[in-house]
């Protein structure tokens, strides 16, 4: 397995392209862990950079601004000046922080609270890949041996690294950190196999991946969190094989409590994230008596979520920046005018629908 892992590193810069000019890129390894790299850089043929840092490529604009003391420090005192002054010209040209800053920070507080492999959604991971992946895509298992397949905002990663026991090659690709735990799973999750799952920081609005790679794009709970749902589901469509298939689960609108959720959000989502992190601890044992009681009522069936999955939901519903809500008739539309012919409705529940088309 451990020399599997060098060549899946450097098979992975092979399906990776620069997020700014879509150029390929090269890698220098700074440093290993046996055969595994842990920090490097990543240049496109333009001279745009970006680092690897904790095995995990970092490709958002303003990453090596932001990892830049962990690059100087893991890297050997001879190289240091040169490294320094790279690391100063792409700074000049590049943000400290990126658009989409409050998105990125919400779901890594969110993520924070996430018990490794855990439960989430009010479901064990076991039952979220049968509810969110095995049960929608209508590919038989043994098909899915030996495909690529790209989780599209993967979260905490658990998802991604489980959906490698079916034989799948995973990108697991987040703009949050919540994906560091995922590549801390890749070796506990016994029945998965480490060197198939790649993690990414990266926005999906903008993906640093090559196009017509993926045989499966699976994205469960994500688009609907970008600043335009349709605008980035076009951004990933010319990923996909022209075989491939492209699965979507998404909120849709609830008569009664998307109102009032939205009117509680116009205060929340003011909140800077710090505090709103504080908040959500608080906000969480009143969010579990107000799902008890609606299920003690008998007015709707809730299942009583923990306390970490309290704080990850009100994060979820409640700090997000960006929240939209779709119909199904609207989605089916994307995906026709996609090109895709075979279209079918998924896992609908209160909350959400799965659209999945090929
Ligand atoms: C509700 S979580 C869903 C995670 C996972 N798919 C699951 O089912 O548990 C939404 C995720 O989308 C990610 N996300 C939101 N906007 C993104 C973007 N523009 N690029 C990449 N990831 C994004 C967030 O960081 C967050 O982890
Ligand atoms: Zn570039």
């Amino acid at each position: 397995m451990r020399s599997d892992l060098k060549n899946m590193r450097l098979k992975l810069v092979e399906y990776l392209s620069c997020p700014n000019c879509s150029t390929d890129l090269s890698l220098e390894v700074l440093v290993k862990e046996g055969e595994e790299i842990l920090t490097g850089l990543l240049f496109c043929e333009k001279g745009h950079t970006f680092p690897i840092t904790g095995g995990i490529p970092r490709m958002l604009p303003s990453s090596l601004a932001e990892y830049s003391h962990k690059i100087l420090d893991s890297i050997p005192p001879e190289r240091e000046p040169e490294l320094e002054e790279l690391i100063k010209k792409v700074k000049a040209c590049s943000p400290d922080e990126d658009y989409d800053i409050g998105t990125r920070k919400n779901f890594s507080n969110e993520w924070d609270n996430h018990d490794i492999g855990g439960r989430t959604w009010a479901m064990e991971l076991e039952d979220r890949v049968k509810w969110f992946f095995l049960d929608s895509i209508r590919i038989p298992e043994p098909e899915l041996d030996g495909k690529m397949m790209l989780d599209a905002g993967c979260g905490n990663g658990s998802q991604s690294v489980a959906y490698t026991k079916f034989g799948l090659e995973v990108i697991a690709l987040d703009l949050s950190s919540g994906l560091e735990k995922g590549y801390e799973f890749r070796d506990r999750y016994e029945s998965g196999a480490p060197s198939r799952v790649h993690f990414v920081q990266a926005d999906l609005q903008n993906p640093p991946l090559k196009k017509g790679l993926f045989d499966i794009i699976h994205s469960a709970g994500v688009l609907h969190h970008t600043p335009n749902t349709e605008r980035t589901f076009r951004a990933l469509t010319p990923l996909l094989k022209e075989s491939g298939t492209f699965y979507v689960w998404l909120y849709k609108y609830e008569a009664v409590v998307t109102p009032i959720v939205n009117s509680l959000r116009a205060i929340t989502t003011r909140i800077p994230q710090g505090l709103f992190a504080q908040i959500a601890q608080i906000g969480s044992v009143p969010f579990i008596g107000f799902c008890w009681l609606v299920d003690k009522l008998g007015i709707r069936k809730y299942e009583i979520p923990d306390r970490r999955e309290a704080v990850i939901a009100v994060h979820d519903i409640f700090g997000a920046p960006y929240a939209h809500y779709h119909s199904f008739d609207e989605v089916v539309d994307w995906f026709h005018s996609e090109g895709m012919l075979e279209v079918w409705p998924c896992n609908d529940d209160r909350r959400g629908f799965g659209v999945c088309g090929r």
